[in-house]
């Protein structure tokens, strides 16, 4: 005998009592928005429209899934970040609402009409196609040392129809010799062994995105050094950190000479990037 049809309310509570995640209603809309192809206000407004057999099936397999702890972006292969909708895997992070406070801390910078701009270890090449998105003057490179993150930034690029240039390169080091009036970059900055990497979505990203020494300080300590030789007199470096290295990162852009330096919040109102001006 088979089962009875499932409605969409009966299927989205179904869900919710075996996903384990901080937000179990809105993790089952969105899987049963991608099994169906509609909206989730088709859902709140048609709660008693039937799933076919097929639909179900499909929509507990993926339910499984997230209740195992596979990150939803995963699942779905894709992430809304700023105005664009970008595919993701786990071969780089996925991107994060606060790291749209770059963004617009970019955005609010007094810079050329054409500006030259690197965004460095692009992962899918959020902010740098964010940045282009609001700026088609600009001319934005974007680098990451892993190759299947530089082939996913490349293909979000052709997805979102952004001219962006991707190229692999450990940080400055396979970039053609110019200048740049911003640079900009949320590089790892997790410190090994840290408690957070055991946990959530964390745990099905990759270390090279996340952690970078012992006290996570690593690749900005580097980009706040080397950016110096590549910043236009007057040219701004742009770095996310965590909420708790607002301080030692004003430190290392005082000490390498920097000036404005000024660190903003995120959306939680935590410390989550530092800026400053080279002259
Ligand atoms: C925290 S993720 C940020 C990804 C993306 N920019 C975002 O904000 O969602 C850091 C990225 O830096 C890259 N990365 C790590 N070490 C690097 C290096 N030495 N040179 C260039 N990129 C690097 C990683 O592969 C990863 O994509």
């Amino acid at each position: 005998m088979s089962e009875p049809l499932l409605t969409c309310e009966q299927a989205l509570a179904e869900a919710c009592g075996r996903i384990g995640s901080e937000s179990p209603r809105l993790d089952a809309e969105l899987l049963l928005a991608e099994v169906t192809g509609w909206s989730r206000t088709r859902f709140r407004a048609f709660p008693e429209t039937e799933l076919t057999d097929k639909q179900l099936e499909h929509f507990r397999h993926l339910v499984a899934r997230r209740s195992m702890g596979e990150p939803i972006a995963h699942i779905l292969g894709h992430q809304d970040f700023w105005s664009l909708t970008l595919e993701v895997t786990s071969d780089t992070l996925i991107p994060r609402p606060d790291t749209e406070c770059l963004v617009e801390a970019a955005l609010e910078l007094e810079l050329p009409e054409r500006a030259r701009v690197i965004d460095l270890g692009t992962g899918t090449g959020a902010i740098a196609l964010a940045l282009l998105r609001e700026r088609t003057g600009w001319q934005v490179l974007a680098a990451d040392l892993v190759p299947a993150a530089v082939a996913l930034a490349r293909r979000n690029a052709e997805r979102c129809g952004l001219p962006l240039t991707v190229i692999r390169s450990h940080w400055f080091d396979e970039v053609e010799p110019q200048q740049f009036d911003l640079v900009i970059s949320n590089p790892p900055y997790i410190e090994e062994g840290d408690r957070h990497l055991s946990r959530g979505d964390v745990r099905h990203e990759p270390d090279s995105a996340l952690v970078s020494g012992s006290d996570g300080l690593d690749a900005i300590r580097h980009l706040v050094t080397e950016s110096q030789h590549w910043l236009t007199p007057g040219g701004w470096l742009v770095l996310e950190h965590g909420y708790n290295q607002g301080e030692a990162v004003r430190s290392l852009f005082r000490t390498a000479g920097y000036s404005g330096i000024e660190t903003r919040r995120d959306y939680g109102d935590n410390d989550r990037l530092t800026l400053g001006r080279w002259h």
